[in-house]
């Protein structure tokens, strides 16, 4: 992004391609780190899953840099002008909640933070799966006449998060033992 920024390729408009690629890296990674879980169910694929963290890490720097662009190439930091775009387009707030679902995320996922969060610390993960929700939902509704992009990561996200339906707890069906103490 930087090379193609320097090289010219992005002017004499660089804030919408910028947007564009750094949008679908950060979508790109958002895939990538939901499909480590069920890869890692794989015996020789199991070494995979130190990789996690990284791939999380990197989705919120895209995601971050995405923020950056809008703020400093679309709204030339014109606090005005974002009131109004916020108005136009409401699918920026899909955007913003995603984005604050991978900072939690990122935030909490040192082994200082895993230690101190102990068994909360896989429900917060969980989390991740309503971060892609948001970007499926940013992405839909953002969507003028071409759904390329909007229809790829759906293609990608929606088999991911329908695998991991078993994830929430509010979902699941009682187990033997619940059933008896409900009894
Ligand atoms: C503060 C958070 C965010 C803001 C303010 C924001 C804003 C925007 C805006 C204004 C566009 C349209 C750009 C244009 O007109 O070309 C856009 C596109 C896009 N955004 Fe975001 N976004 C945010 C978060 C995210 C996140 C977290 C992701 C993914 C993980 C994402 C993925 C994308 C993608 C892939 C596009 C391109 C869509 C297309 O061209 O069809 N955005 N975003």
């Amino acid at each position: 992004m930087v090379f193609s920024l320097f090289s010219g390729r992005y002017f004499p408009d660089p804030g919408k391609p910028l947007m564009n690629v750094s949008g679908i890296w950060a979508s790109v990674s958002i895939v990538m780190v939901l499909m480590l879980t069920p890869l890692t169910k794989l015996k020789p694929l199991r070494f995979i899953s130190r990789y996690r963290r990284f791939v999380g890490l990197t989705a919120c720097l895209y995601a971050f840099l995405h923020l950056f662009i809008y703020l400093v190439l679309f709204a030339g930091l014109s606090w005005s002008w974002i009131s109004s775009d916020l108005v136009e387009k409401p699918y920026i707030y899909a955007g913003v909640l995603a984005l604050l679902i991978l900072l939690v995320l990122a935030v909490t996922s040192t082994k200082k933070m895993m230690k101190r969060l102990g068994r909360n610390w896989k429900p917060v993960h969980r989390f991740v799966y309503f971060a892609a929700l948001a970007v499926i939902a940013h992405l839909w509704w953002q969507v003028k006449s071409d759904i390329t992009i909007a229809m790829w990561f759906s293609v990608f996200l929606v088999p991911l998060l329908v695998l991991r339906l078993d994830q929430f707890s509010f979902l699941k069906k009682p187990s033997f033992k619940s059933k008896k103490s409900l009894r």
